[in-house]
């Protein structure tokens, strides 16, 4: 491996100034971060714990094992989305260490909205499930919730990817043997019932969890039968009477240790398939990200100096070093783990998509995962690039991106435009994890080229009508879709609507990566089938 060496000079006013501007974009996230995982409003919350209830963050707290790390998946999902509603989509996922064993943790919260599904809601909670899936991660629901929000119906109920899919999902893992285990800590009405139901193995908290199709007020409106909650799904019954829970607890923290047993028999984990090496620093200081990312989106960053200080000892070994220059194609550690790094530095040009088609399919050959670094504004236009062959070239990198079994994680560390950004691993391509730097930005285009294409558009109909518009008039009509252009590209309206998995500081990406590299490598190795590519 080879020592990569670091132009960067920490002392100019530059640097300064990129990295207050980075570390501002860093106190943003934990702002955000800290808002989301307060949970519902106080009124919610004391209305919990005067139940003797503990909160979904504290019952998460519980189930994991003691000092290890919750990896949380789409922590801000839904924020801003629903008036008076804290980012989150009022449901918690992610994985944690239980008894020794990583598990996918999804834990409602029904300080929000009674724990209803929202839209996002469904997203977030099926998202975490096909990562489960993926990894084949035992699932754990800490269940309480009153099901669909109703006003939300179009969003939850009838399509595919809502609630209805989160049951099918369950049962096709269970199918395949990935454990599904549920506690009920409260009411759960409908799907919050049928949720803990449809899994392997469930635990109820006696005069606390109940769970019913139907709730007393539905009841009485279907029947005209009187009857209480307790009595018409309480712990006692459903675990002496219906048969429909497995395990009668006696408190919250008692159903987490029946959980934490069950885990505990869930059988030999599966080993790891790759030969790490003990994870090293690297020897270039991750600190000075913060100051090499430029804080003009108009000006380049030069990402050699990012690899250098994301890989262990900053060592690297450069695929191709010479040819198509603008797309870094390399292999090195992380935590200990070897990677394909695939990482944008300028434009895509045809060599850099032979490039990245032949180093992925090494990578596939080799069994060794792919992390795809995006900073692009897109593949290179024009006559010369069209006369090269770039579509073809480009389909073919797409070709090899789409096949590869290997697993492949996505970091949006700047820009992310266009063909550009789907090249590079985006959502549609299934990669295993997609996360994005606070400077992270996705869009078909940039707001520039957006404003001004449709803007030209505009140009032409003048022309063909007859009409005209003044220079101010022309700036009137782009200002707000440079507006709307921006505002979609940021990395939290990725979070908020779960196009990412998670926006991460840029410190925290070794150990994100290492934590989902560790995860993939309890995987069985698949293999890799390319489809046809054009030559
Ligand atoms: N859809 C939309 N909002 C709902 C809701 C639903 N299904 N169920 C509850 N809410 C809202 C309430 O309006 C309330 O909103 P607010 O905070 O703005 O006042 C909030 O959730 C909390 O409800 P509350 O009843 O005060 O809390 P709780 O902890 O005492 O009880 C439930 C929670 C969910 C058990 C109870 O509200 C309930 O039984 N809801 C009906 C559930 C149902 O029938 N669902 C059918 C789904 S198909």
């Amino acid at each position: 491996m080879a020592l990569m060496s670091s132009r960067v000079a920490s002392s100019t006013e530059d640097f300064r100034l990129n990295r207050e501007a980075y570390l501002a974009r860093v106190a943003d996230l934990q702002r955000r971060r800290s808002e989301a995982s307060a949970g519902g409003p106080e009124r919610a919350r004391r209305l919990h714990k005067q139940r003797k209830q503990m909160l979904p963050r504290e019952r998460v707290a519980a189930l994991i094992d003691p000092g290890s790390p919750f990896l949380e998946f789409s922590h801000l999902a839904g924020e801003g989305m629903y008036e008076g509603v804290p980012p989150g989509g009022s449901i918690i996922t992610g994985v944690g260490l239980v008894s020794g064993r990583p598990c996918m943790i999804m834990a409602n919260d029904a300080t929000v909205k009674g724990g209803t599904y929202y839209g996002i809601t469904c997203k977030k909670h099926v998202r975490a499930q096909r990562f489960a899936w993926q990894h084949r991660l035992p699932c754990i629901t800490l269940v309480q919730s009153g099901g669909a929000n109703l006003p939300d119906q179009p969003n939850v109920f009838p399509d595919w990817g809502q609630f209805g899919t989160i049951f099918w999902n369950q049962i096709r893992m269970s199918g395949e043997g990935i454990a599904q285990i549920a506690t009920v800590h409260g009411t759960s009405t409908a799907g919050g019932a049928y949720m803990p139901a449809l899994c392997d193995q469930n635990v109820i908290v006696r005069n606390q969890g109940r769970m019913f199709l139907g709730g007393p007020q539905l009841v009485y409106a279907a029947t005209k039968d009187v009857v209480d909650e307790e009595t018409l799904g309480g712990g006692e019954m459903h675990s002496r009477v219906s048969g429909v829970t497995d395990y009668l607890a006696e408190s919250d923290g008692h159903a987490i240790a029946i959980v934490r047993d069950l885990v505990a028999n869930l059988g030999t984990p599966p080993a790891q398939r790759w030969k790490t090496l003990p994870p090293r620093p690297p020897v270039h200081d991750p600190n000075d990200i913060y100051g090499i990312i430029s804080r003009d989106t108009r000006v380049p960053t030069d990402n050699r100096e990012i690899i250098a200080r994301l890989m262990d000892g900053s060592e690297f070994r450069e695929f191709k070093p010479l040819y198509g220059e603008t797309l870094i194609c390399g292999f090195g550690r992380m935590m200990g783990f070897e990677v394909g790094i695939l990482c944008n530095n300028g434009v895509l040009f045809a060599e850099c998509a032979m490039k990245a088609t032949h180093f992925i399919d090494i990578c596939c050959k080799r069994d060794i995962p792919l992390l795809f670094m995006a900073d692009v504004t897109g593949f290179m236009v024009g006559r010369e690039a069209e006369e090269a062959g770039i579509a073809k070239h480009g389909a073919k990198m797409i070709t090899a991106m789409a096949c590869a079994e290997v697993p492949k994680y996505t970091l949006i560390i700047g820009a992310s435009y266009g063909a550009g950004y789907l090249a590079m691993c985006g959502r549609a391509f299934k990669p295993n994890a997609m996360l994005m730097w606070p400077s992270g930005r996705a869009a078909i285009m940039g707001p520039d080229q957006a404003a001004t294409t449709l803007a030209m558009v505009k140009d032409d109909i003048h022309k063909r009508e007859g009409t005209s518009w003044t220079t101010d008039e022309r700036e009137a009509y782009m200002a707000p879709t440079r507006k709307t252009f921006e505002e979609f590209a940021n990395a939290y309206n990725f979070a908020r609507n779960t196009w990412c998995d998670m926006v991460i500081d840029p410190l925290e990406t070794r150990n994100v990566m290492g934590l989902l590299l560790e995860l993939a490598g309890r995987t069985p190795a698949e293999p890799t089938e390319f489809g046809v590519f054009r030559m």
